[in-house]
């Protein structure tokens, strides 16, 4: 196996995000083979003066008008004809797509992929997503037109940064992502949690899993240095949320041990000028998420979405005494060295995650039912050992921790208010439980797609057949 590093043969946004102010992702169908390998070569080699330069993660003197990045469904490969040999080495999850693997994904009732709107209700057509990224929007329009020449556009995503780097549901996001030797990333400056072997984001290197290496696709120039995605639109129900964070803590306000949640002394280190009913719906907001709407870790301060001295962001594990619920998203979705079930799957599923927010702003004073939400990207060396297996297992299962096996993310999961529920966490150790929990996310779009690394992209260019 080699384990050569050319961070100019990758893609850019894989291993460190381009914070950028807006997004655009064109759907596209490959009609014109001939045309596509054309702007695919000419995209690589970024010598076109009508076609967006493919960008690579090199660091950057000047930052480019726009990024331009691609990633290429099983059945886009197919479109452009990549010989069945090496097709056949791709593996099962992303050949059979994101819609065939609904059930293992929490993709069904209102989730389910025969209700998602245009163009992903054909699967079987949605070949590459280009998503560009730029500061101003002339720019997205661009490069939508030169892509255009060569690819049916069957679709556009929109997506944009909201301010203070929150997304809907009031978080701040974009916290937390793995971290890798030898790249210089200014947001992972101070974060002190273990460094992620690079086999966790790119295929061809070692990963976390004790003697397992993925397949790497064949031929070597197609697969190595290739990464996958899967690309969500996930829709929020943002009055939904506020709705049920109003209806528990109405219900907490008459509880005994409310006052454990909410010291009435110190309500203003929850929030400025919130009474108790305010104080209680952050509580219930931070507990289910793992942290506080302004991102600050539950684990490190559960009494106080503003502590009197700074904590860490980043820095933190959890232990069987944690405040943090174990029911919580931040847990679920990594739950770092803490104690779990599969012991040895600590660490091993953490995925890179890239996304922005859709839809019309959101006004908690007066909400209304426009769809909205994250059109997310999240990424891995295998959909299925780190994707689908941290939805599967932990986001909607909870097979990690014997006290919430059985129920989903209050967030993400695929909830249903006759049988939801989730535990909030006492300091003593007792729990208060919350029961009705609607399903606040819903999936309205998607697909599997290949990050080609750039040999890859000339690989594909090149196919003559
Ligand atoms: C609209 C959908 C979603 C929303 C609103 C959301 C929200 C959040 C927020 C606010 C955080 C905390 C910020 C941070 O630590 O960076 C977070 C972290 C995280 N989320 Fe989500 N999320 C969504 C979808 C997903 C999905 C689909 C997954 C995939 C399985 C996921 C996995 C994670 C992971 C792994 C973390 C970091 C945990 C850690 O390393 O401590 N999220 N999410």
């Amino acid at each position: 196996m080699s384990t050569e590093f050319n961070l100019s043969d990758i893609q850019g946004n894989i291993l460190r995000g381009y914070r950028r102010n807006f997004v655009r992702h064109l759907v596209l169908e490959v009609g014109d083979r001939t045309a596509a390998r054309a702007f695919l070569a000419a995209a690589v080699d970024g010598t076109g003066a009508d076609v967006p330069a493919i960008t690579r993660d090199v660091t950057w003197s000047i930052r480019p008008e726009v990024c331009f990045n691609i990633g290429i469904t099983f059945q886009g490969l197919r479109a452009l004809r990549t010989p069945a040999e090496h097709l056949a080495t791709f593996p099962t999850e992303f050949v059979q797509g994101m819609t065939a693997r609904a059930m293992k994904i929490g993709d069904f009732g209102d989730s389910a992929p025969e209700t998602w709107p245009a163009p992903f209700d054909r699967p079987e057509r949605v070949h590459l997503i280009a998503s560009v990224h730029s500061d101003t929007e002339a720019p997205l329009d661009r490069a939508q037109e030169q892509v255009a020449r060569a690819f049916t556009v069957l679709g556009v995503r929109n997506g944009r940064n909201l301010p203070d780097g929150k997304v809907f549901f009031g978080y701040v996001d974009g916290i937390s992502q793995p971290r890798f030797k030898h790249i210089i990333d200014p947001d992972q400056a101070g974060v002190d949690e273990p460094m992620d072997p690079l086999g966790t984001a790119l295929l061809g290197y070692p990963t976390r899993q004790e003697g397992v290496t993925f397949r790497v696709p064949s031929p070597h120039d197609l697969g190595f240095n290739g990464s996958f995605n899967a690309f969500r639109v996930l829709a929020q129900d943002a009055a939904g949320f506020e709705a049920y964070l109003d209806r528990s803590a109405d219900l907490l306000m008459g509880h005994p041990d409310r006052d454990l949640l909410a010291d009435p002394a110190r309500l203003d280190r929850i929030g400025p000028g919130l009474d108790m009913h305010g104080a209680l719906r952050e509580v219930v907001a931070a507990q289910m998420c793992g942290r506080w709407r302004n991102g600050v870790p539950y684990e490190l301060s559960p009494d106080a979405q503003f502590p009197d001295e700074p904590v860490s962001l980043t820095n933190f594990d959890y232990t069987h005494s944690s405040r943090c619920p174990a029911g919580s998203h931040l847990r679920r979705g990594n739950p770092r060295g803490g104690p779990i079930v599969q012991r040895i799957a600590n660490y091993t599923r953490r995925l890179v995650r890239r996304g922005m927010s859709y839809g019309p702003d959101f006004d908690p004073a007066n909400p209304d039912d426009q769809e909205r939400g994250l059109l997310g990207s999240f990424i891995g060396a295998n959909i299925g050992a780190q994707f689908e297996a941290v939805m599967c297992d932990w986001i909607n299962l909870g097979l990690h921790d014997p006290r919430i096996t059985g129920s989903n993310d209050p967030l993400l999961g695929a909830n249903t208010p006759e049988t939801s529920w989730f535990n909030l966490n006492l300091p003593d150790g007792r729990e208060i439980r919350l029961d009705g929990l609607p399903r606040l996310i819903r999936a309205r779009g998607g697909a599997y797609t290949f990050l080609p690394s750039i040999a890859a992209i000339r690989y594909l260019s090149g196919l003559t057949s």
